[in-house]
């Protein structure tokens, strides 16, 4: 097996000055979600407009200031997006995992179409949307009056919510279809089975979350299962492509990018989980030693 190098960059993935223009082949990824409440606190610290708009709720709750945070959340999101848009090759492909939020803030619930604001902001930066994949997750309990569990009276129409139990993989490419020799061996060398291609290009997936535990930090990361990343590596990039991960949490991506013999690089702000991603990209089979970790 050949050996691929893998680089994770401890710092926020707003700027990449790491990557050259047009050097990554695919990027995958999952980033916090806007408006889900563990990632409040994250949002905050990297925008203090942010932490700022939510100080003013806490003193009086307005549907002004609630939409003006949704929006700031996405500012903060699409600079990656840009980031994504430079370092991709001309028929470079981004997969962004992202669910939707729901959540009542002064008595009132609603959705957070997250799918919907990322999909705007990568048409706008140049992206062409590719049809997407619908994540079906069978863990989360039907709603009911914004809480996550059904209530008997949930059988008497109307007021029962329906069950985000869908989570989205966002398909996006960067200019027109990449382009190959004729019978490039690396090519077919990455060659899908006949059942891959028939399952996995299929707009419903139905793939189970890992364990999710009481550890904060495990939280944050687990409910990422390897098998979205290895479905979509496989899919969308060949052998010896580098694979970026801006949001690399854990380092799934990573690791099954080494598993798929690819490169890898990725970007994670919290300084905390660097013993996390060294545990897991060891247990990697492929090149686990060749991966570096770099503070900015
Ligand atoms: C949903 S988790 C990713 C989980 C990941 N797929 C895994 O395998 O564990 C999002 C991660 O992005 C990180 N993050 C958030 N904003 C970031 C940014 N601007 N740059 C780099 N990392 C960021 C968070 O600290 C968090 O670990």
């Amino acid at each position: 097996m050949p050996q691929t190098k893998h680089k994770i960059i401890i710092g926020n993935s707003q700027t990449m000055p790491e990557i050259p223009d047009c050097s990554i082949h695919l990027m995958v990824t999952s980033p916090p979600y806007p408006m889900i409440q563990m990632w409040d606190q994250q949002f905050g610290e990297l925008d203090p407009k942010i932490a700022a708009l939510w100080k003013k709720i806490e003193a009086k709750p307005d549907e002004e200031t609630v939409t003006q945070i949704y929006d700031a959340m996405h500012e903060n999101l699409a600079r990656v997006w840009v980031e994504t848009f430079r370092v991709l090759v001309d028929g470079g492909i981004a997969c962004i995992n992202i669910g939707d939020a729901t959540r009542t803030i002064n008595a009132k619930f609603r959705v957070f179409p997250n799918h919907a604001r990322i999909m705007e902001q990568c048409e706008k930066i140049g992206f062409l949307t590719l049809p997407y994949i619908l994540w079906k997750k069978p863990t989360t309990k039907p709603m009911y009056k914004g809480k996550g569990a059904f209530l008997g009276s949930g059988f008497l129409p109307p007021n029962a919510y329906v069950t985000l139990d869908c989570e989205y993989i966002l398909l996006f490419r960067k200019g027109k279809l990449r382009k190959f020799p004729p019978k490039d061996p690396t090519r077919y060398d990455s060659q899908l089975t006949k059942q891959q291609r028939d399952e996995w290009f299929s707009q419903i997936w139905q793939v189970t979350g890992t364990r999710q535990t009481a550890d904060e930090l495990e939280r944050r990361t687990a409910a990422y299962p390897d098998e979205i990343p290895d479905r979509l590596i496989k899919m969308f990039s060949i052998k010896n492509d580098t694979i970026l991960d801006p949001f690399v949490g854990s380092g799934t991506t990573v690791k099954v990018a080494m598993q798929n013999e690819r490169n890898s690089i990725g970007y994670e702000t919290d300084p905390n989980l660097r013993t996390v991603i060294v545990k897991k990209t060891e247990n990697g089979k492929a090149g686990a030693l060749t991966v570096k970790i770099f503070n900015r």
